[in-house]
């Protein structure tokens, strides 16, 4: 009789068992399913934490060799506090951390780690090939809304060194699934009075009830934002970057809300760009002809 209980418990734990590894393994099923709908899920608080790509692995800065460590740390100090290291070259109130968190080091912004061995690079909208010197220069002048340092100033060779040590041990040329993607892949058309009450809902208790910042968060437009020549005046960069990484830390938006944001804050003013670099380089050998 005693055996008899003690075998019916046994089959029974069993069967509870298999059971619960069956609904276990339901759940995480359908989870892998939904997150495939949305090839490019953002890094959302409340998913599971994305498995980070084994590459992204930046160093911190203080721990450079001896020999480049003032560089870096002075690099990293221009990201992070622009205006006190680099003032001279910007005019307006960001730092490129505020784009770019954490001084470019955060998987979770638009990263750049690893952008020393993704350049030289072709970039469509110049139609030229460029390095990291000149593509750093485009956002002095635009997202920054200044000038552009010299290649041989001590801003511009500290923020290459810098550049280079948070890249470190990234193949050059490798693949790095961590840049920001060129756009959400959604076709929603922005509805501009919506993405007002989504500002209104959403991101003015940070960025200011009229886009000008607040001590937590930097300006969306007016004087102190970036210009009209600027990345992220594109509705498209606009909108992936809101949607993945906006309100900081903890994302929300649906994408047709970030889209339609995107569309509002578009509309509202900012500088013009004044460039002083030549839109395109001096082309003697037609690329097209090179073989
Ligand atoms: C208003 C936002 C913003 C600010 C501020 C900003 N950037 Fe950027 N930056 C961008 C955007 C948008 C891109 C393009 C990203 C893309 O297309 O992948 C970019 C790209 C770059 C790239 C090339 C990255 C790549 O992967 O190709 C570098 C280097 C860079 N920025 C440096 C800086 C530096 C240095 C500063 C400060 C002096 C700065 N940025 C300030 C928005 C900003
Ligand atoms: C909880 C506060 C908070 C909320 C809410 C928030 N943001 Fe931000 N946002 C920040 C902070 C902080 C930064 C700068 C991050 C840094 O420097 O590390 C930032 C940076 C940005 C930037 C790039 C820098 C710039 O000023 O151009 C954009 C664009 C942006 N936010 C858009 C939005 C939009 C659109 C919303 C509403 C959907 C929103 N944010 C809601 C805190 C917030």
């Amino acid at each position: 009789m005693k055996n008899r209980n003690v075998y019916f418990a046994l089959v029974l734990a069993t069967l509870l068992l298999v059971f619960g590894v069956w609904i276990l393994a339901f759940f995480r099923s359908t989870l892998v399913t939904k997150r495939m709908e949305t090839p490019q899920a953002p890094p959302r608080q409340n998913a599971k934490a994305p498995a980070v790509p084994q590459l992204f692995n930046p160093p911190r800065p203080e721990d450079a060799p001896e020999s480049i460590r003032a560089e870096v740390m002075l690099g990293y100090r221009i990201m992070t506090e622009t205006k006190k290291y680099a003032g001279k070259y910007i005019n307006n109130d960001l730092s490129c951390t505020n784009c770019h968190f954490d001084g470019g080091r955060s998987i979770n912004s638009i990263s750049l780690v690893g952008v020393g061995a993704r350049y030289p690079l072709f970039r469509a909208r110049r139609d030229y090939t460029a390095d990291l010197t000149l593509r750093t220069q485009g956002c002095f002048e635009r997202s920054m809304n200044g000038t552009a340092p010299a290649y041989n100033s001590q801003i511009m060779q500290s923020l290459l060194v810098y550049f280079q040590w948070i890249s470190k041990g990234i193949p050059i040329y490798a693949e790095q699934p961590w840049t920001l993607p060129h756009d959400l892949g959604n076709s929603h058309k922005p509805d501009v009075a919506n993405g007002a009450k989504v500002y209104t809902d959403v991101c003015a208790r940070c960025h200011g009830d009229n886009g000008q910042g607040t001590p937590i968060a930097p300006p969306l437009w007016g004087d102190g934002s970036y210009n009209d020549g600027a990345g992220m005046h594109r509705i498209r960069t606009f909108s992936v970057f809101t949607w993945r990484y906006m309100p900081k830390s903890a994302p929300t938006l649906t994408q047709e809300q970030a889209l339609d944001v995107a569309g509002f804050v578009h509309e509202k003013p900012r500088p013009k760009l004044v460039s002083t670099h030549p839109d395109k380089v001096e082309q003697i050998i037609p690329l097209s002809e090179v073989k």
